[in-house]
């Protein structure tokens, strides 16, 4: 039986231009997003919603990238507007992440979100172990007033993260890790009370 712990000890994001064809579609892509949206959802209120841009979206959605920061940076160069408009063509596919974090009686906000950080995470376990790579980015346009609504992001939505997905060229070096002892401590309970 493989070690299921390996491929999560090592994963490592893949950045966007060393992502290539093929990417996951049909049955694949089908599983992929199966176990992207595995994901804890208290109340289950499925808080977020996926749209996915492939093919000739990715072009458009790159004339929408450069035609945004054109009218934001009217002196931006020819070069950094041709910059723009080639983001989404770094990898094949592209999964947007929308967190719908809703008022709800019982369950906050912040949970929802939360819920849909998961599905991120879970896309790029998901595509790794479908033996391709991913990188969870936002950059500027998940911010962008004019772009979320052109991807039908209501105004109380957020977009938790691009997903780029596609068959890494190579994968970088590992990064720096935390050190375990500065992100965990053990909790005694000892000499501690509750203030009333
Ligand atoms: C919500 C979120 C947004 C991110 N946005 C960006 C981004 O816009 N640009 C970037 O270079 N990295 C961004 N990152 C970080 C990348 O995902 C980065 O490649 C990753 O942290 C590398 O670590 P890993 O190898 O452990 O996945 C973001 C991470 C998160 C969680």
């Amino acid at each position: 039986m493989p070690n299921a712990i390996d491929p999560l000890a090592t994963r490592r994001s893949v950045p966007p231009l060393l992502l290539n064809d093929p990417a996951p579609e049909g049955a694949v892509l089908d599983q992929l997003l199966t176990v992207a949206t595995r994901v804890p959802d208290h109340g289950k209120l499925t808080p977020w919603r996926i749209r996915i841009i492939r093919g000739a979206a990715r072009e458009r959605f790159g004339d929408l990238l450069a035609q945004v920061f054109g009218e934001a940076n009217p002196q931006a160069s020819a070069e950094q507007i041709a910059f723009e408009r080639a983001r989404p063509m770094r990898s094949p596919l592209i999964l947007c992440v929308v967190s719908c974090a809703r008022e709800h009686v019982k369950i906050p906000r912040w949970e929802q979100t939360l819920s849909a950080a998961a599905v991120c995470m879970n896309t790029l376990h998901a595509a790794q172990a479908l033996g391709f790579g991913g990188s969870w980015l936002t950059e500027w346009y998940a911010y962008d007033a004019k772009v979320r609504a052109a991807l039908d992001v209501a105004e109380d939505e957020k977009i938790a993260g691009f997903i780029y997905i596609g068959t890494p060229k190579s994968v970088p070096e590992d990064r720096q890790r935390p050190v375990l002892a500065d992100v965990v401590s053990e909790w005694t309970g000892q000499g501690t009370r509750a203030e009333s």
